[in-house]
């Protein structure tokens, strides 16, 4: 696997190539990531991966300089999932000025749920895979892969795509899960032992939602409130426990048929936010 830290050596990497599949990360690499890689190997005629911790999409009091960064385990993990070519721009390769110039998404997608608890997210996702996607495909285009554990940012990003004529075919990667149902994410690891065997209840939470959604639709907002009173009464703080329509994130209503919709969560537990959804 090549390694590519600066914009120029990545271009000159790809010169051969004509439609690169790409798995943009953040690092800290886990199962899910793993499997994205290998969606993305017959999709491309060469496999990029990236590991960039974007802190335009970091809140000031979050996580940014806590991040997990374990760099070695996360290129053995890509070599062994035959990624050809991995690009790891330091700070100042990707953002040589202060990035002032960035992509705003759409309010009504990007500034409820997430955006609404973390402002400016998706204007840092959108900007920086705005960017990564100039450096990987931007000489000839070619496949993204997003994972649907980041559900609304996968959302965000297919509506980006599409307005800027991007050309770029999205792919949507399902969720990997711990055996108990647990989503993984890099975020996991922040978990004592004791908040790892109640992290599942978040996940636990959705499809009972989802389940009782399908028996009583027409009570939406009750079903809401009392799944996260549910998850409020075992410690967690929850930001949303919510039924939408997949094709906008629109609220849902009893005339929204199965198949069409998906239940959508964020909770606290101690100092860490997960998040998780399930299409139902
Ligand atoms: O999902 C992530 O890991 C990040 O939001 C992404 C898409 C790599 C942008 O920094």
């Amino acid at each position: 696997m090549l390694i590519a830290h600066t914009i120029d050596d990545l271009r000159q990497a790809l010169a051969p190539y004509r439609r690169p599949a790409f798995v943009p990360t953040m690092g800290n690499l886990h199962d899910g990531h793993i499997a994205l890689v290998e969606q993305a190997l017959p999709l491309g005629d060469v496999t990029v991966a990236s590991i960039f911790v974007n802190r335009l999409q970091f809140l000031p009091h979050e996580d940014f300089d806590s991040y997990p960064r374990t760099w070695e385990a996360d290129c053995a993990r890509l070599q062994a999932a035959g990624c050809n070519l991995l690009f790891a721009p330091r700070e100042g390769d990707l953002y040589p000025q202060a990035q002032t110039f960035k992509v705003h998404p759409d309010a009504a997608l990007a500034d409820m749920l997430e955006g609404h608890f973390r402002p400016g997210f998706f204007t840092g996702v959108a900007t920086v895979v705005m960017k990564l996607f100039a450096c990987v495909l931007g000489q000839s285009g070619g496949t993204a892969v997003f994972g649907k554990k980041d559900y609304q940012q996968l959302m965000v990003i297919r509506q980006m795509v599409r307005q800027f004529a991007l050309p770029i075919t999205v792919v949507a990667g399902e969720t990997r899960r711990a055996p108990d149902g647990l989503a993984l994410s890099s975020r996991n690891g922040y978990l004592s032992l004791q908040e790892r065997q109640e992290a599942v209840a978040l996940s636990q939470a959705l499809r009972q939602l989802a389940q009782r959604w399908g028996q009583h639709a027409g009570a939406g907002v009750e079903l809401e409130q009392q799944a996260m009173d549910g998850l409020r009464a075992r410690g967690w703080q929850p930001d949303y426990l919510t039924v939408r329509r997949r094709v906008d994130l629109g609220v849902a209503s009893a005339a929204d048929g199965v198949g069409e919709l998906v239940v959508l969560g964020a909770a606290r537990l101690g100092g860490t936010r997960l998040i998780d959804n399930w299409e139902f």
